[in-house]
């Protein structure tokens, strides 16, 4: 069985958590995985995205959205006038790549919690969003569709957090696109709230 979140030590800093992932064997992901994919992006920013899981790009290059739903996220990011090193942090729920890109399954998500809950209490961002199913329900322990949680300002460990699609959800659901954006333009004042 996983340990609980609340049983495990992590390191004190951004390099040693990094190394920690690296190295995790806390689930049967490690057997399968290239090799993790901690995060991208500036870890001081005010803006955090989570996504559900590294897909094969992903697993490949070390990095998250880096495949098509990446570029898609990219694009919404440009958009909104952000560049995506500077101004955002991108992080996953799970740290490695599920075979075939199946679904997460509860005890992978239970074992790789800790490591994103620490990103983000060390990030502080002003809001979180969180991208998809998994990660919204994740974040805020709920069984809650996402069209449910939309347009509503959450709380992540004393963050505001806002749902929104998945972009590889929005690859194949053109019509949700533009319901993403209003989500982005949500978070956003949502993060200018924060001062
Ligand atoms: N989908 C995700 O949720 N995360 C990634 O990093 C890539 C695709």
């Amino acid at each position: 069985d996983a340990p609980s979140p609340a049983a495990v030590a992590l390191p004190a800093d951004w390099d040693n958590l990094r190394a920690e992932v690296a190295a995790c064997q806390r689930c049967r992901l490690c057997e399968t995985r290239t090799q993790t994919v901690f995060a991208r992006g500036n870890p001081q920013a005010r803006w955090l995205f989570v996504g559900e899981a590294p897909g094969e790009q992903e697993d490949l290059q070390g990095l998250p959205f880096v495949g098509p739903a990446g570029k898609l996220l990219d694009n919404m990011l440009a958009a909104l006038g952000l560049d995506r090193e500077q101004d955002v942090y991108i992080a996953n729920v799970l740290k490695c790549r599920p075979p075939r890109n199946r679904n997460p399954q509860g005890d992978e998500i239970l074992a790789c919690q800790p490591y994103l809950r620490q990103q983000i209490a060390w990030q502080q961002p002003a809001v979180i969003v969180a991208l998809g199913r998994f990660a919204a329900q994740t974040l805020l322990d709920t069984e809650a569709s996402i069209g449910s949680l939309r347009s509503k300002v959450h709380e992540y460990a004393g963050v505001p957090l806002v749902v929104s699609y998945h972009p590889a959800y929005l690859l194949r659901t053109l019509p949700d696109k533009a319901k993403a954006w209003q989500d982005l333009l949500f978070a956003r004042e949502v993060m200018r709230r924060q001062g």
